[in-house]
């Protein structure tokens, strides 16, 4: 297959030039094998950019923040609070104090569960949820229940992937507290109509949390135009480095939460009695936050805001119409997700007589890195009928032709296991 078959791809953007700015992707997996990189869901790769930021933090500076007074801490406080405004910008945030930094999406996710919805929730009350939810979005509030008795209830999910929506409204009719949804899928790439959701959870009382770890990386999300009431992600699948993430939450939110945890920055006064907590988003920082890692994350976000989010998105979009059929007419395979839009460029699929595992050893012997396994959500494979599935996922940096070689390496799998 030639590059003029997939012009869609082309047009949208150049990514032989963006690819140059990713030192990995140059490399091989073995001598003469180039690393073909699919497994951007799991964790994304990292511009120079994004390397040079972190590096520069620790080489000139440096220092604890909201403490010394001296230069070097004076910059590195100014860069990490420079990083929020920006995460609070990229998100349409209304103020920069509305971004939360925390470890992950999942740490965001829990902050919630453990702070407000304890504080919120009685015995008896429901959180709203979805059959395909990352594990991350369904164990706190499984836990919460355990402890608390609040009560669970499940949008459900369609044979091609999307929620069924026609179920929201008898759902929403139960009263539920808070609808906690994925604004796309780590397996099946479906991105729900957020607006259109969160409208109708609103209508009913309901809060609404998005979790963000995939939408944020592949598509621009403004919070105030969408009605997010709380929104996580993770830098590490967008470009930036592991260890930072953000919990979004509307200020009088966060300012009604109690603290989650306990220590230094996160107070304003301490006695041998007790403490005052210190002023939102400081509140929910206790202790040293990923100081470097969360200006990288700015520097992420710069990045991703120089490529555009809207080309990102079409061309995933692009990518795949692209890839979809053709993935569709390997003999045996079967998508778990057939969704056509709108997606990420996530391909989750099981194939007859080949154990989910042994295609993602033979895709390495391409050089090809794939995910295999429940992708951590295992209710969502329970449901299809399948322990495991192999998982494809793209990001802008991916070509049409590296799409091209998977789909030929899957044809030979095939004929090993003939
Ligand atoms: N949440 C990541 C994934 O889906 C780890 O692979």
């Amino acid at each position: 297959m030639s590059p003029s078959d997939c012009p869609d791809c082309r047009r949208i953007l150049d990514v032989e030039r963006l690819r140059a700015d990713f030192p990995i992707l140059q490399r091989e997996v073995r001598a003469g094998v180039p690393l073909i990189y699919l497994d951007s869901t799991a964790t994304s790769q990292k511009p120079r950019a994004v390397l040079q930021t972190l590096a520069q933090m620790y080489q000139q500076h440096n220092a604890n923040i909201h403490r010394g007074v001296y230069t070097l801490a004076e910059e590195a406080t100014a860069a990490y609070e420079d990083a929020r405004a920006k995460v609070a910008r990229f998100i349409g945030a209304a103020e920069a104090e509305e971004v939360v930094f925390v470890r992950n999406a999942t740490e965001a996710i829990n902050l919630v569960a453990y702070t407000w919805a304890r504080a919120n929730l009685q015995p008896g009350d429901l959180v709203l949820l979805t059959e395909m939810e990352h594990h991350a979005n369904l164990v706190p509030w499984q836990m919460l229940a355990e402890a608390r008795g609040i009560r669970l209830a499940f949008v459900p999910v369609k044979p091609d992937g999307a929620l069924d929506l026609e179920a929201l409204p008898r759902l929403l009719a139960q009263g539920p507290k808070l609808m906690a949804v994925s604004g796309m899928s780590n397996v099946t790439g479906y991105q729900p109509p957020l607006a259109e959701i969160i409208r109708q959870a609103h209508e009913a009382g309901a809060l609404v949390l998005v979790d963000g770890a995939q939408l944020v990386p592949h598509k621009a999300i403004d919070v105030q135009q969408v009605g997010a009431d709380f929104l996580a992600f993770s830098a590490h699948k967008m470009l930036g480095p592991t260890g930072v993430g953000v919990l979004y939450a509307r200020r009088a939110l966060l300012e009604a939460m109690p603290p989650f945890l306990g220590g230094g920055d996160m107070i304003k006064r301490v006695t041998l009695d007790g403490f005052a907590a210190n002023d939102v988003p400081h509140k929910f920082e206790a202790g040293t936050p990923p100081i470097a890692e969360a200006v990288a994350l700015g520097a992420a976000v710069d990045y991703l805001q120089g490529v555009g989010m809207d080309k990102i998105h079409a061309y995933e979009q692009a990518l795949t119409a692209y890839l979809l059929p053709r993935l569709q007419e390997v003999p045996g395979l079967h998508l778990l997700g057939t969704v056509v839009a709108p997606r990420g460029a996530v391909f989750s699929f099981w194939m007859d007589d080949i154990h989910a595992h042994d295609i993602a050893q033979i895709l390495d012997h391409y050089g090809i890195a794939v995910r295999a396994g429940h992708h951590c959500a295992q209710p969502l494979h329970l449901k299809f009928g399948v322990p495991a599935t192999a998982r494809a996922s793209f990001y802008f940096y991916n070509t049409p032709e590296e799409g091209d070689h998977l789909i030929a390496a899957l044809y030979k799998a095939k004929e090993v296991f003939a």
